[in-house]
């Protein structure tokens, strides 16, 4: 951000908290801020497509909130999320395979916001987190707010290297297990049944809470659903759930499904933050839900994802070089590349910018640092011709840089 010199005194007069002071910007809204230029092929943003956004029904399901809410939509509500859309999403998760009642349900503006509200209530300073290797850069940031450290499990096609969790945590003895099991952001790689089932058996023998983030469990466009971290594990599992990837994210609706006694402690956190999340939107989608109108929605993203997947797989093969490699995700937004070694996808980012094609480049999803060789292609925002003539000016960098 440019910052106006007038400003800049008052950073430097007023005493900002270190922790502020301290904070870096999201490296993902910086390129976002280049790549959103007319013209730029954009695979960068974690975005859902607009056009699949359920504008149709919408302005139905708002005049009936007016009908049946009257009011008490416009009025403060709990802290906790409005009733009717808490029951409804445990109805949803009930069916689904993991029993879940109202009372485990705290509406959030968003799963960021869960995720803050996680680390406000764990975090001391120091206090160890034990994540995937990359992770997902929010998770990260809301963390190091709260000065956390990290020890991280490396991961191959099945999701974390359970034996290195074991490791990780006999040495660091961290406060969270931290992991996105499905169509990771950023890899796109889904944790398989027996990972699952082998994490809730460490996270019972060591007595430390798995939080699973799951906003892209939904969007599966092949192969099977696989029980969720949560349904395996139940209360030793906290998962966090979001409307922002399944119908918009400007809605800022997301919700957390924990143990009763835990949540009280969420409740009085997020009173601290904002009171609650925002009345209205919260009976929107309780509309769009009790009306039915979320499943056929569903239906209508994976055809089109698939089909967006389907494009960038095809024009990688036909265009990426000989010694990149990619992840082949079977739901979810992003994908990820692995460069030979001796690239840095940061350095190739402004010539592919020049190309008019932006991607995120991969080192800020490491705890640690490393992965400069490796960048997060999200798939679901260009259209398909866009998506193959992106894939292709990237080629061409790739084979110079190669
Ligand atoms: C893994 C993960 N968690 C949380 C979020 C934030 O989601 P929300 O928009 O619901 O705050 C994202 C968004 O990209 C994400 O990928």
């Amino acid at each position: 951000m440019q910052i106006d010199e007038n400003l800049k005194v008052h950073t430097e007069m007023w005493k900002l908290s270190s922790h502020v002071v301290g904070l870096e910007a999201s490296i993902i809204r910086e390129i976002l801020k280049i790549s959103s230029k007319p013209g730029v092929i954009n695979f960068a943003g974690g975005l859902p497509a607009p056009e699949l956004f359920p504008i149709k029904n919408l302005p139905k399901c708002m005049a009936d909130v007016v009908t049946n809410f009257g009011p008490k939509a416009f009025q403060y509500s709990l802290s906790m999320g409005v009733v009717e859309l808490r029951e409804e999403i445990a109805k949803r998760a009930t069916a689904l395979g993991t029993p879940t009642t109202k009372e485990n349900i705290l509406i959030t503006s968003g799963a960021q916001q869960a995720i803050e509200l996680i680390a406000r209530a764990f975090i001391e300073p120091g206090d160890f987190i034990l994540t995937e290797n990359p992770t997902y850069l929010g998770a990260l940031q809301a963390f190091n707010y709260y000065q956390a450290r990290y020890t991280s499990a490396e991961m191959d096609n099945e999701g974390m290297i359970i034996d290195q969790v074991e490791q990780k945590i006999k040495e660091h003895n961290p406060k969270l297990i931290y992991t996105v099991s499905n169509f990771q952001n950023p890899t796109g790689i889904t944790m398989s049944l027996k990972r699952r089932e082998q994490l809730v058996e460490l996270a019972i023998k060591y007595d430390i809470p798995i939080i699973d983030d799951n906003p892209y469990g939904d969007i599966r466009f092949e192969g099977k659903h696989l029980p969720t971290l949560k349904s395996i594990g139940g209360d030793e599992v906290i998962a966090l759930r979001t409307f922002s990837k399944i119908i918009s994210p400007g809605m800022r609706i997301g919700w957390m499904n924990s143990p009763v006694d835990i949540l009280q402690h969420f409740e009085k956190v997020k009173q601290c933050t904002d009171l609650h999340s925002g009345t209205f939107v919260q009976y929107l989608i309780y509309e769009f839900l009790s009306q039915g109108m979320l499943e056929p929605h569903l239906k209508t993203v994976c055809v089109d994802y698939k089909r967006k997947r389907d494009v960038m797989l095809e024009s990688m093969r036909k265009y990426f070089p000989k010694g990149v490699t990619w992840t082949e995700p079977q739901g979810g937004l992003c994908l990820w590349v692995e460069l030979p070694k001796h690239l840095s996808a940061k350095e190739l980012l402004p010539k592919a910018i020049e190309l008019e094609v932006a991607y995120v480049y991969g080192q800020p999803f490491f705890p640690s640092g490393e992965g400069e060789n490796t960048l997060r292609l999200n798939y679901c925002n260009a259209a398909p011709d866009k998506i193959e003539e992106g894939i292709k000016r990237l080629g061409q960098l790739f084979a110079e840089s190669i």
